[in-house]
């Protein structure tokens, strides 16, 4: 299996990915990004077909704006104890604009995820819109993150 895969358009993945896509554009609209008017939308997919989305959350205290991903993943993580999370997709539209454009994980978000696929020891799927304008699809986290720094180095 590549690490990598590249689609042109969702049309061209598979329901999952497409229906995954469709949520997290659905989760732009709870976006608070009156700063950056940046509308950023993440859905992530349980073992159980479980959806969780996230919007990303900004405050005039621009350190405190806090990414769609993690919205996400941290209400997964505080209402969904046992459950696997097998995908994550992320989408993002300019204010008052419909089209997506390019929206890659930050490194902090990254840096996230990949704690979560550690801590469930399997990997999750990453579903990006890269800058070139096609589709993304990571099959894990630790792809997105080489040289990542993990809980392994704090153990006594
Ligand atoms: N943002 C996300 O929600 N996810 C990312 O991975 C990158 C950036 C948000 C944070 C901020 O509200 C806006 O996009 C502009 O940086």
């Amino acid at each position: 299996m590549k690490e990598f895969q590249e689609f042109n358009s969702p049309e061209d993945m598979d329901a999952a990915c497409r229906y995954l896509i469709h949520r997290a554009k659905e989760a732009t609209q709870h976006a608070y990004a009156p700063y950056s008017k940046f509308m950023v939308g993440a859905a992530l997919m349980t073992d159980d077909e479980t959806i969780v989305s996230g919007a990303n959350v900004e405050n005039a205290s621009y350190p405190l704006c806090m990414c769609a991903e993690r919205v996400a993943l941290y209400a997964f993580a505080s209402q969904h104890t046992g459950k696997k999370i097998t995908m994550i997709a992320v989408v993002a539209h300019k204010r008052n604009h419909k089209e997506l454009v390019s929206a890659c994980s930050c490194g902090a978000c990254r840096q996230v995820m990949l704690e979560f696929e550690q801590r469930q020891d399997s990997p999750i799927q990453v579903i990006m819109l890269g800058p070139g304008g096609k589709w993304v699809k990571s099959e894990s986290v630790a792809a997105l993150v080489p040289f990542g720094f993990d809980r392994s180095v704090l153990e006594v």
